[in-house]
């Protein structure tokens, strides 16, 4: 049927919590009646932990049902009560995904969690479970009994090491809403980050600590980044995950290349770009780097993919380089171009906000830009190019 979109009613459908904010934060502000919601991630992350506590709060609100092909009843009530969970969930343990969605309608599930598509089959599909047959073909039929039905699904998928064949990236196209755990396992810090909504922004993340009775949410995690160090090879700078403000510490180490040609090891940036930036750090602010193996790291294991980070990373390497810490209390915030002049990047006086909530009272910043006006207690140190940033460390007393 052919309509006139200016005729279409909407009605904008109830959000649902899940009694985590830094969960609702992801999913776009709460789960929605018939959504399809893949949360992906390593073995042992913490996505079963998580669905359970989710599970525990939906129960309050509506029928939850969870299915789980991994672990037998005594294993997931035996979790269950390491996180007090209170509501009455509905169990069953079952690989036969016909026989589960029927169990869901039987009972008027409001909420079904698959825990984990993986170990689940299809009857009219005969391979093995966990094949990219067999995965695909039994999200297609949640996702049909979801947009049917109008219960909310949530899928778990595991991200296998071996490239993730039949992994939850096969899936993403059918789902709603897509979610990755991400984080230290060491250090019991999990991101979990929104790579595909329909019904929100993407690139939210919400973080969470896994602790002794489960995911305990971190609604300020900006501290959470900052190793606190002011020595040489440290900067600071404030990203923007989805609609935050998250300061985040960027940390260099630059030795002699003592055989061949330099090394260039980094984690939480893109390798490119660090290439780059090394290339203008060269040729724009007279270091020379191309004899150096440099070692850069984003301390907590955190992302940054935005350029705004350019500029603290251009500062951490100098600051490794003429082996001189910044001036303590002092962020940066920039994108760095070929020529070697700095750029503004979006949302200024929100970075802006929160370097100085945490204790930065200076902040280098782009010259060229209409400057936001700040606090009282912030100054603004505004640079042209990466050779005057650079010099700020360089003849840093
Ligand atoms: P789990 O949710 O089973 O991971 P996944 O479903 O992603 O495979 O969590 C696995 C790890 O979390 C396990 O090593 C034990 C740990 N854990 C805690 O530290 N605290 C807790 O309260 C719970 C339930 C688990
Ligand atoms: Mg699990």
């Amino acid at each position: 049927m052919v309509q006139h979109i200016a005729d279409i009613s909407v009605v904008h459908a109830a959000r649902v919590s899940t009694g985590m904010s830094e969960l609702d934060r992801v999913t776009g502000g709460g789960l929605l009646a018939g959504m399809v919601l893949l949360i992906g991630g390593d073995p042992g992350i913490g996505k079963s932990t998580l669905l359970m506590q989710a599970a525990d709060s939906l129960a309050g609100k509506g029928t939850v049902l969870y299915a789980s092909g991994e672990e037998s009843p005594a294993q997931i009530k035996l979790r269950a009560d390491r996180l007090h969970v209170k509501n009455d969930v509905l169990l069953l343990c079952d690989t036969g995904l016909e026989h589960i969605i029927s169990v869901a309608k039987d009972k008027k599930a409001d909420y079904l969690i698959v825990d984990s598509i993986q170990t689940m089959t299809c009857e009219d599909t005969d391979s093995a479970p966990g094949s990219v047959s067999q995965v695909r073909a039994g999200t297609v039929l949640l996702t049909r009994f979801a947009k049917e039905s109008g219960t909310a699904v949530l899928i778990v998928g595991h991200v296998t090491k071996e490239g993730a064949i039949a992994g939850p990236r096969v899936l993403e196209h059918i789902v709603d809403t897509v979610l990755y755990f991400e984080g230290d396992r060491q250090a019991g810090l999990r991101l979990l980050r929104t790579v595909k909504n329909r019904f929100g922004s993407t690139d939210e993340i919400g973080v969470f600590e896994m602790g002794e009775s489960g995911m305990q949410q971190v609604v300020d995690p900006s501290r959470l980044f900052l190793s606190g160090t002011v020595s040489p090879g440290c900067a600071v700078t404030c990203a923007i995950e989805g609609s935050r403000p998250m300061l985040a510490e960027v940390q260099s180490l630059l030795i002699d290349t003592s055989f061949g040609s330099p090394r260039r090891t980094c984690a939480g940036i893109d390798a490119g770009r660090l290439s780059l930036l090394l290339a203008v750090l060269e040729k724009k602010a007279g270091m020379r780097l191309s004899d150096k193996d440099v070692y850069l790291n984003v301390v907590g294991n955190l992302r940054l993919e935005e350029r705004g980070a350019d500029l603290a990373v251009a500062l951490c390497i100098a600051s490794s380089f003429f082996e001189k810490a910044l001036p303590a209390h002092t962020a940066a915030i920039g994108e760095l171009g070929l020529t070697g002049e700095l750029r503004g990047v979006a949302q200024m006086e929100t970075r802006l906000k929160e370097c100085y909530r945490l204790g930065y009272t200076h902040v280098l910043v782009p010259k060229n830009i209409r400057l936001p006006r700040v606090e009282d207690g912030l100054t603004l140190l505004p640079v042209a190019t990466v050779a005057e940033a650079v010099d700020t460390v360089r003849y840093c007393p």
